[in-house]
């Protein structure tokens, strides 16, 4: 599907955020997750639990059934499932058979995130994305989670608009301004699955950086990029400060922010964004991560706006004769990458 190949949806041997942890609590929740519902709560024990969400005798949704220790009852016909997913109880007098069970989705717990791997191989730990490149659960750094936004658009178009940083003068001009950098070609690299573009400007201190490191002398180096960690976590980095060449204290590195997006499909057209802002500088400044998060809000809410104003338009539109220009670069990468790893799934079924 577009941007893709028709038929590829999404990579399924991946980790994708769940959802936040404290969404996880004695009162099970429904969600769907790459086309799949899922019911979210937490175990007795203090596991966060993904349970496949519909009974699988007439499929009832079991968000609707009642909870017992870590077992749930189907509201329909009273079918049991315990913790693992086990069938203990049938419906009416038929007994269960013994493999009958809810599909159970492997989870990791990593500060306020709740990560879930829905593919059909077993969970494997070494695709968790390396959080610790934009600071969640790290030391030095602070993480203040901001929220989740429905995006009524393929996971796709986020990808895309994240790698092109032309749309700011745009799309966000009122938030934003129009940064010069923006304009800069992006430098583009890749390593195994990680992917970065970015973008570098020398110059004296602008107001944002003076905002953000009132020490900052100038000339300084900034840094906008975007960093690939796997199709679930994109994160927006910058600026990244330094004191350049020429400056007193070149080489002097100020700190960097990152604007992370965890980005989960809910369906082939429709999007879960786990937002959350990152930084390793002036840990201890509440009024700067208000700051922070309250201008990240108002940034998506006009990128969830125009995504899904351009969800609603592909329909009719002739994407065999897309255009693209130098300043997708990153963004076209992006797209072979996630091919590439469906294709990788396919190959090796
Ligand atoms: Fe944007």
């Amino acid at each position: 599907m577009y941007p893709l190949k028709d038929g590829s949806l999404w990579p399924r041997d991946q980790w994708y955020i769940a959802g936040w942890a404290d969404e996880f609590g004695e009162a099970p929740i429904e969600r769907t997750i790459l086309g799949e519902r899922v019911l979210l709560f937490r175990s007795e024990s203090g596991t966060p639990m993904v349970l496949a969400g519909l009974c699988p005798h007439r499929f009832m949704p079991l968000v609707k059934g009642a909870r017992t220790g870590d077992s749930i009852e189907c509201a329909y016909h009273g079918m049991t499932f315990d913790g693992e997913g086990l069938c203990t109880k049938g419906p009416a007098a038929s007994p269960p058979g013994g493999a009958t069970r809810l599909k159970r989705f492997a989870t990791v717990e990593q500060g306020p995130l709740v990560w879930v791997w829905m593919g059909d191989r077993v969970a494997d730990p070494a695709k968790m994305p390396d959080t610790s490149r934009c600071g969640i659960a790290t030391d030095g750094w602070r993480a203040d989670p901001n929220g989740t936004m429905h995006f009524a658009a393929r996971y796709m178009l986020i990808v895309d608009n994240l790698f092109d940083l032309s749309h700011i003068a745009w799309v966000h001009a009122s938030l934003l301004g129009n940064p010069p950098i923006c304009a800069e070609p992006a430098i583009v690299s890749s390593e195994n699955c990680l992917l970065r573009a970015d973008r570098n400007d020398i110059g004296p201190v602008d107001e944002f950086s003076r905002f953000l490191f009132p020490e900052s002398v100038g000339p300084i180096q900034q840094t906008l990029g975007t960093e690939f960690l796997g199709p679930g976590l994109i994160t927006a980095v910058g600026p990244w400060v330094h004191e350049a060449d020429g400056s007193p204290l070149a080489g002097k590195d100020w700190g960097q922010i990152h604007f992370v997006h965890g980005i989960t499909p809910e369906t082939a057209t429709t999007t879960h964004v786990y937002s959350l802002v990152t930084r390793n500088f002036r840990l201890d400044d509440e009024v700067l991560s208000a700051a922070l998060c309250g201008q990240n809000k108002a940034v998506l809410v006009q990128d969830c706006e125009l995504a899904g104003v351009i969800e609603g338009g592909l329909g009719e539109a002739d994407t065999a004769s897309e255009l693209s220009f130098r300043s997708d670069h990153g963004g076209i990468e992006a797209r072979r990458l996630i091919q590439s790893l469906i294709d990788a799934e396919e190959l090796s079924l």
